[in-house]
C-alpha cells in the first residue's frame, strides 16, 4: 500500500533567491522577511512529489498547487481532473484575505430545468450521472492557467510536466486505486473509452501494474502550450463537443470558448478568536460554516468531543443546511439574503430555538418557514473529489479542492482526448427527483440554467489561530462542511491538539434532510450513542468512513510546517 502524502521540508531544495511576483504573492511590507518552510499535503505521493519538484525549481505556492492539481488529474482519475473543476484559495504570506479563483464547472447554453425528465415528467434515473448528458463546463483547464499566469512564476509547461510524465510513462497502480477501480468496475466497463484506460484487459489492474494515458498526456501538453486556449478552442475542442453530442450531450463550441474563470472574495468571519477565511458561492461552504459557528457562540459551551457538543453541531448544522437548500446558488444568477443569512441577530434567532434536551425535528424547521421566499430544495451532491494544500518557504498559501464529483465522474471519457468528464450537472437542484411530501417544483436558487454554475461544497480553507495558520480542506461532498467544522471546533478548542489529530478525528454529520445524524462506523462509544438518541437523533452508523483531509499547518512561532494526511484516504475503502 502506498500511503497518501505530506512532505514538509526545511526548504534545501527551495529556490535560491528567485523573486515572487504576481498581485497575491507579490512580498508586501513585512512579507517573507523570515522565510517560512515549505509543505505540501495532497492525496497521493507522487502529487506532492510533483508539487516539490516545482518549488525545488524555484517556483512558488501557486506554481506547486498548479503542478499538484494537474498531477492528481492523472494518479487520481476518479476523483478530480481536466474534465472537472474546482476551487483555488490563494493568500500571500502578508495578506489577511487572499483571493478565491472559481474554477467550476457551467452548464450548457443548451440545458434547461427539464433536461433529466421524461415526456411525462419523471426523472430519466440517473441521467444526470452517467454519461455525456451529465457533463458541465469543464473549469480546471481555465483554473490551472489563470492560477499559473496570474500568481505563479513559471511557465505553465514547467508546471504540467511532471503530470505529463506520469500520464505518459504510467504510474503503478497502489492498493486504494485498485480498491476504487474494483469498486467501479461494472460501470467502467460500459465505456469503451474509460474501460481502454483503466480495465486494461478487460480487468481492474492489480497493484504495482503501471496505467499509462497517452492520450491524456496529449491533451495536458496541449494545455500547456496554449495556457489552456489549447483545450477550450481548436482541434481538442472540436474533438470534446463532437464526442460529447455524439454521446447524447449537449455541449457546443461556444460553451468551451466562453468558458471563463471568476475571482471572488473568499467568505472570512471570526470564530471565538480565529479567523476562517473559506470558499464563497457558488460554494455553500462559506455560508454554512459561517452560520453553524456563529451559531455555536451563542450556545452554551460544550466539552470538546461529548455528546453535548455533537448535539449542538447536529442542531446548528440542521438549521444551516436549512437555509442553504432554501437560499443558495450561484450568486451571477441569484441575489442569496447573504446579509440576513450571516447577520448576528438572525443567527441568534436560529440558535434561540436550539433545546439541549432535544432535538428540533427538521419537519418543525420546514413548517416555520412554510409560506416564505426560498425554495427548500436539499442538497445532492455525493462526495468524491479531492484536496491539496501547499506553503512555500515565503509563507505564501494555497488551499484548492477539485472535483468531477462522483466516482469517476460521468463515467465516460470524450473520444480520443483521454479525459474522463465530470457529472457536476447533478450538483443542481434536479426537478422531479424530490419527494412529492414537500411540495418542491424544482425552481430556486440552484435550480439549473444555461452558463449557471452549480452549487457547490466545496470548501478549501485557511484558519488562523494564535498558534498558527492552518491550510486545510477535504472530499466529501454535503460532508465536506461538517469535517471543516468539527475540524475547525478542534484547532480552536483543543490548545494542544497536532494536525494529524486534527485530520483523524471522529466524524458525525447533520443535513437538514435526511432528519438523521450520520456517524463514522465504529469510532463512539455505548454510552455517547446512548446520550444522543436520548435526545432524540435518529442515529445511522455509515456504511464506511468518509473524508480525506489535507492539511499543512505553519507555527507561527517557529515558521516551520507539519502537513498530514487523513488517514481514511490511505485506502479504497472510504468513501469521499
Ligand atoms: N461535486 C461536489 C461539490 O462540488 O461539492
Amino acid at each position: 500500500m502506498i500511503p497518501a502524502d505530506g512532505v514538509t521540508r526545511r526548504g534545501a531544495l527551495g529556490r535560491l533567491g528567485a523573486l515572487v511576483a504576481g498581485p497575491v504573492f507579490a512580498p508586501g511590507a513585512g512579507a517573507a522577511a523570515a522565510p517560512t518552510r515549505e509543505g505540501i499535503a495532497s492525496a497521493h505521493p507522487l502529487a506532492t512529489e510533483a508539487g516539490l519538484r516545482i518549488l525545488a525549481e524555484g517556483g512558488n505556492a501557486a506554481d506547486a498547487a498548479v503542478a499538484v492539481a494537474a498531477a492528481l488529474a492523472v494518479v487520481e482519475p476518479f476523483a478530480s481532473g481536466i474534465g472537472g473543476g474546482g476551487f483555488f484559495l490563494l493568500r500571500r504570506a502578508s495578506d489577511v484575505r487572499g483571493v478565491m479563483v472559481d474554477a467550476r464547472e457551467t452548464a450548457p447554453q443548451r440545458a434547461h430545468t427539464r433536461m433529466y425528465l421524461d415526456g411525462d415528467g419523471f426523472p430519466l434515473p440517473r441521467a444526470s450521472l452517467d454519461g455525456a448528458l451529465a457533463a458541465a463546463i469543464p473549469g480546471l483547464p481555465a483554473g490551472l492557467a489563470h492560477v499559473a499566469r496570474v500568481y505563479g512564476t513559471l511557465p505553465l509547461g514547467q508546471l504540467l510536466a511532471p503530470a505529463i510524465r506520469l500520464a505518459s510513462d504510467g504510474f503503478p497502480v497502489d492498493s486504494r486505486l485498485n480498491a476504487i477501480i474494483t469498486l467501479a468496475e461494472r460501470r467502467l466497463s460500459r465505456d469503451a473509452g474509460i474501460a481502454a484506460i483503466f480495465l486494461p484487459d478487460g480487468r481492474p489492474p492489480v497493484v504495482g501494474e503501471r496505467i499509462r494515458q497517452p492520450a491524456l498526456a496529449e491533451t495536458l501538453a496541449r494545455i500547456a502550450a496554449d495556457d489552456a486556449r489549447g483545450f477550450y478552442r481548436g482541434a481538442l475542442a472540436s474533438e470534446l463537443v463532437r464526442a460529447v453530442r455524439s454521446s447524447g450531450g449537449l455541449w457546443t463550441d461556444a460553451d468551451l470558448s466562453g468558458y471563463q474563470v471568476v475571482e471572488r472574495v473568499p467568505q472570512s468571519f471570526r470564530y471565538r478568536g480565529s479567523r476562517v477565511t473559506t470558499a464563497s458561492l457558488p460554494s455553500a461552504g462559506g455560508v454554512v460554516l459561517a452560520q453553524s459557528l456563529t451559531m455555536l457562540q451563542a450556545l452554551p459551551p460544550a466539552t470538546p468531543g461529548s455528546p453535548e457538543e455533537a448535539h449542538l453541531v447536529a442542531e446548528v448544522l440542521r438549521r444551516a443546511f436549512q437555509d442553504r437548500a432554501r437560499h443558495l446558488g450561484d450568486p451571477a444568477f441569484h441575489a442569496a439574503p447573504l446579509d440576513m443569512l450571516l447577520s448576528r441577530d438572525y443567527l441568534r434567532k436560529r440558535a434561540a430555538s436550539v433545546r439541549m434536551d432535544r432535538i428540533t425535528a427538521s419537519e418543525a424547521l420546514t413548517r416555520e418557514v412554510a409560506g416564505l421566499p426560498g425554495s427548500d430544495v436539499a442538497p445532492r451532491e455525493s462526495g468524491n473529489t479531492t484536496h491539496l494544500s501547499v506553503v512555500d518557504r515565503e509563507g505564501n498559501q494555497v488551499a484548492a479542492t477539485l472535483t468531477i464529483n462522483t466516482l469517476f465522474g460521468a463515467g465516460i471519457v470524450a473520444g480520443s482526448s483521454g479525459i474522463v468528464l465530470n457529472n457536476e450537472m447533478d450538483d443542481f437542484a434536479m426537478p422531479g427527483s424530490l419527494p412529492n411530501a414537500y411540495g418542491l417544483t424544482g425552481g430556486g436558487a440552484n435550480r439549473i440554467e444555461p452558463g449557471k454554475r452549480p452549487l457547490s461544497s466545496m470548501s478549501p480553507t485557511l484558519l488562523d489561530t494564535p498558534r498558527g495558520t492552518w491550510v486545510l480542506g477535504t472530499p466529501g461532498g454535503s460532508r465536506i462542511m461538517s469535517m471543516l467544522l468539527l475540524a475547525t471546533m478542534d484547532i480552536v478548542h483543543r490548545p494542544g491538539i497536532t494536525p494529524q489529530e486534527v485530520v483523524a478525528r471522529p466524524r458525525l454529520h447533520h443535513q437538514y434532510r435526511p432528519d438523521r445524524l450520520d456517524i463514522e462506523p465504529g469510532v463512539f462509544s455505548p454510552d455517547w450513542l446512548a446520550s444522543l438518541e436520548s435526545r432524540g437523533h435518529r442515529i445511522q452508523p455509515a456504511a464506511r468512513p468518509w473524508g480525506n483531509m489535507q492539511l499543512v499547518f505553519v507555527d507561527r512561532s517557529s515558521g516551520q510546517t507539519l502537513a498530514a494526511n487523513d488517514p481514511r484516504g490511505r485506502t479504497g475503502i472510504a468513501w469521499f
